[in-house]
């Protein structure tokens, strides 16, 4: 079989297996491989969705697309954004293999590095994919981080995560620590979730997106603000870091801020909330936390002492 034709296909690309069998977390962008079917997914993809981020999407994105000069007809090249992004906010777009651990995430960020996918889906399945895409990162995410602010709130995010590395380091006995830190990973992953990956903001009297999983979801960016089906909340951190959540389907319920500086000073009280203990116990149900985001927090602990 010619794998050569699969090109950059999510699921479907030798290259990334390839990767993943080395252990090879960070690669480049083999740009030569994406196929005529990969670009014209891209061209599809971002041709159908530029209205509805012209309608529903926040201010700073729309100028961050603008920034990042991207080209509707073309997958766009990481060091290219990358020359633009880079002197706005001091973040860059990093390509991984696949699935990146969630310590090793957050840290990431600190570190004002995005982990992003470069495969994109495939052509004839352009509305659902439960993976990440290149899509979902590229398209979704880093637009918002040309925003000085935003990408701030991030980097704490990062911070927030070190700190609970080490509380969770703190306690004398395994079944303590596993305990503290599956409960702060949760919180940590809701807020996450309710905010970078589905965080609506108060703009000018109107509500707009800045939610990455809604700026990337062709139908979920309009049925958020729209539909009389989702409930709309100013956002309550005591709320969302005890809310599941699902992945699988639109969100019933979104949580609303009124400004990046807002969200910024919700990262902090999240960090002050942790180290008073009130995470240590939300309440239980999704996101299950996989054995390998526990282990990579656990193991953390010993190489954050800069
Ligand atoms: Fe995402």
């Amino acid at each position: 079989m010619d794998t050569s034709a699969l090109g950059l296909t999510t699921t479907k690309a030798p290259f990334i297996e390839d990767a993943k069998a080395k252990g090879e977390l960070y690669i480049r962008q083999p740009y030569e491989l994406y196929t005529e079917q990969n670009q014209e997914a891209w061209r599809r993809m971002y041709r159908r969705i530029l209205p509805r981020w012209r309608k529903y999407a926040n201010p700073r994105f729309l100028e961050g697309i603008d920034k990042l000069a991207f080209d509707p007809e073309r997958i766009p090249r990481l060091e290219e954004i990358n020359t633009f992004l880079e002197p706005l906010s001091g973040f860059s777009a990093k390509a991984v293999s696949g699935y990146v651990p969630a310590y090793i995430f957050f840290d990431c960020l600190r570190g004002r590095a995005f982990p992003t996918t470069i495969t994109i889906r495939d052509v004839n399945t352009l509305d659902y994919l439960p993976e990440p895409d290149l899509f979902h990162d590229i398209a979704g995410h880093v637009p918002m981080h040309t925003d000085r602010v935003f990408a701030d709130v991030l980097v704490r995010l990062g911070e927030v995560a070190r700190t609970a590395a080490r509380l969770s380091a703190d306690l004398p006995d395994e079944h303590a620590r596993f305990r503290r830190a599956e409960s702060i990973i949760k919180a940590l992953a809701r807020f996450f979730w309710f905010t970078v990956e589905f965080g609506l903001m108060r703009s000018n009297g109107d509500l707009k997106v800045y939610g990455s999983g809604l700026l990337s979801s062709y139908g979920e960016i309009a049925h958020c603000i729209e539909s009389p089906d989702v409930q709309r909340y100013p956002i309550q951190l005591e709320w969302v870091v005890n809310q599941y959540f699902e992945i699988d389907h639109y969100q019933p319920l979104l949580f609303v801020v009124d400004s990046f500086d807002h969200l910024f000073r919700q990262v902090d009280e999240l960090e002050r909330w942790m180290l008073d203990g009130r995470l240590d116990n939300v309440s239980p149900g999704e996101p299950t936390i996989n054995e390998q985001d526990m282990r990579s927090f656990l193991e953390a602990t010993t190489a954050t002492n800069d």
